[in-house]
């Protein structure tokens, strides 16, 4: 499976009428996970990177609910970047695939949805570190 099949973009059910937009995201129904976790990401800017990490254990889907940044992905092999600029809409990360956040909107919000709860032990932080790991698999 290539990267873009292994990390796909997700759309999500938007509930729009005269009154506004509803976007509905059902664990293990609109994402292959079920969401143990939520954080999101806001106030950073176009001069950041955020993330530089892979997970042993995590999967993550990423939408930006508002503005818009960018993630790289990479599986050591393969790179993609996925621009993230619409609430209804976002990227699968599955275990054990390096991910970059960076290029935020001044208005971005960035929700990360988790099928984890968090353990910093399951993060690999170093990039030698990530290609050892996935090469010795
Ligand atoms: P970090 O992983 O560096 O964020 P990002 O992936 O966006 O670069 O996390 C920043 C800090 O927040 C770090 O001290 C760990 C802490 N943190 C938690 O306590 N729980 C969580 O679920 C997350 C994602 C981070």
């Amino acid at each position: 499976m290539d990267l873009k099949e292994r990390c796909p973009i997700v759309y999500f059910g938007d509930h729009g009428d005269e009154r506004g937009k509803l976007v509905v995201i059902e664990g293990s129904q609109d994402i292959p996970f079920e969401i143990k976790r939520v954080f999101y990401i806001y106030d950073s800017d176009d001069t950041v990177v955020r993330g530089q990490h892979a997970n042993r254990e995590s999967e993550f889907v990423l939408i930006n609910v508002a503005g818009r940044s960018k993630v790289r992905i990479t599986d050591g092999t393969e790179e993609i970047i996925v621009e993230l600029d619409r609430p209804m809409m976002g990227v699968y990360i599955p275990r054990m695939i390096w991910k970059d956040m960076y290029d935020f909107s001044a208005d971005s919000i960035l929700l990360v949805l988790a099928s984890t709860h968090y353990d910093g032990a399951e993060y690999i932080r170093d990039y030698e570190e990530y290609l050892k790991e996935i090469r010795g698999q």
